[in-house]
C-alpha cells in the first residue's frame, strides 16, 4: 500500500531554527482528522499522536493497553488532515525492546502512519536503539522524566528527578541519548532547575511538560486544554477553553500563551 504524503511546512530544521531564535515550540496531542485539522489551522507547530489515548479515547487506566496496530491507525487519521504542523507517533509499550523490533516498528508508524519523527520513553538503556534509528534515517524524540508506560513499577505519576541520584541520572540520559542522534528530547513531570540545565545545555528542541517555563517548547495533552479530561487533571495542565467561546479560540489562546511565554506560569 502506498500512501502520499504532501509536504509539511514546518520541518525538523525549523524547529532547530525555532531553539537557536528562542522561538518557544507549541506543542499538543492530537488523535483525530477534526481535531488535527484545527489544531493545524491554529498555528499549532508539533502535534503528537499521542499513547495517551490509550486513556483519553479508549478509556483505559493507563497507556500500557495501547498497540501498533491503535497507533498506526491514530496516526493515518491525524497526517490525513495536517499541511502545516510537524506530527510525532508515540512508540507505545514493549514495541522498543529490541534494536530490530524498534527499527520495524518505526518503520510502521513513519511509513504508514505518515509521521515524521517516532517518541519512545527512553534512558541511557535506550540508546542503542536511538542511535540505530537515527542512522537509518528515522527522527526520535527521547521522552525522559516521569515515564507513563512505567506506571506499573513506578506506582502512580509523580514528579521525577527530585533527588540527586536521579536527577544526575536525567541529566546523564539527556546527554546520552542526544549523543545517540535524538533530535529531539521530551521532559515531563520534573523540576524546572533541571528541565533549565537540560535546555540549556542540549543543542536540539527540548519540548517540557509539567516542567516549568524554560524549555524550547510545551506540550499539553488536548482534553487537558479543553477541560473535558475524566477523572484527575495533571496539576500542570489548563483549561483553555474556559475563557473563550470554541474550540479553535481555545486551541489559539494556548499557542499564544506558549509563544508569549505566559503558560506555564512561574511558580
Ligand atoms: O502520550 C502522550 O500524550 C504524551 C504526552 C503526555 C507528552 O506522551
Amino acid at each position: 500500500m502506498s500512501v502520499h504524503h504532501p509536504a509539511k511546512s514546518i520541518t525538523l530544521k525549523r524547529l532547530q531554527a525555532m531553539k537557536s531564535q528562542a522561538e518557544k515550540i507549541a506543542c499538543l496531542t492530537a488523535y483525530d482528522a477534526s481535531f488535527a485539522a484545527v489544531l493545524d489551522a491554529t498555528g499549532v507547530d508539533v502535534i503528537l499522536v499521542g499513547d495517551s489515548l490509550g486513556m483519553v479515547i479508549q478509556g483505559r487506566e493507563s497507556t500500557v493497553s495501547v498497540t501498533m496496530d491503535d497507533m498506526i491507525y491514530h496516526s493515518q487519521c491525524v497526517t490525513s488532515a495536517v499541511r502545516h504542523a510537524f506530527v510525532i507517533a508515540d512508540m507505545p509499550f514493549m514495541t522498543y525492546t529490541s534494536v530490530q523490533q524498534a527499527l520495524d516498528n518505526a518503520t510502521d508508524l513513519i511509513q504508514l502512519g505518515g509521521v515524521q519523527m517516532v517518541k519512545l520513553e527512553a534512558s541511557v538503556r535506550q540508546a542503542s536503539i536511538v542511535q540505530e534509528l537515527s542512522e537509518c534515517g528515522i527522527p526520535v524524540c527521547a521522552h525522559l522524566g516521569l515515564r507513563p508506560q512505567y506506571i506499573h513499577k513506578l506506582g502512580g505519576y509523580s514528579m521525577q528527578g527530585n533527588d540527586q541520584k536521579s536527577s544526575d541520572d536525567l541529566l546523564r540520559s539527556a546527554e546520552s541519548l542526544q549523543a545517540a542522534g535524538a533530535d529531539m528530547l521530551l521532559l515531563e513531570c520534573i523540576p524546572e532547575t533541571l528541565a533549565r540545565r537540560i535546555t540549556s545545555s542540549s543543542s536540539i528542541p527540548v519540548i517540557g511538560i509539567g516542567a516549568g517555563q524554560d524549555c524550547d517548547g510545551q506540550i499539553l495533552v488536548l482534553h487537558d486544554v479543553l477541560g473535558i479530561t475524566r477523572g484527575i487533571t495533571p496539576k500542570f495542565a489548563k483549561n483553555f477553553l474556559a475563557d473563550t467561546h470554541d474550540i479553535p479560540s481555545a486551541i489559539r489562546a494556548y499557542v499564544d500563551a506558549v509563544k508569549s511565554c505566559s503558560f506555564p506560569l512561574k511558580p
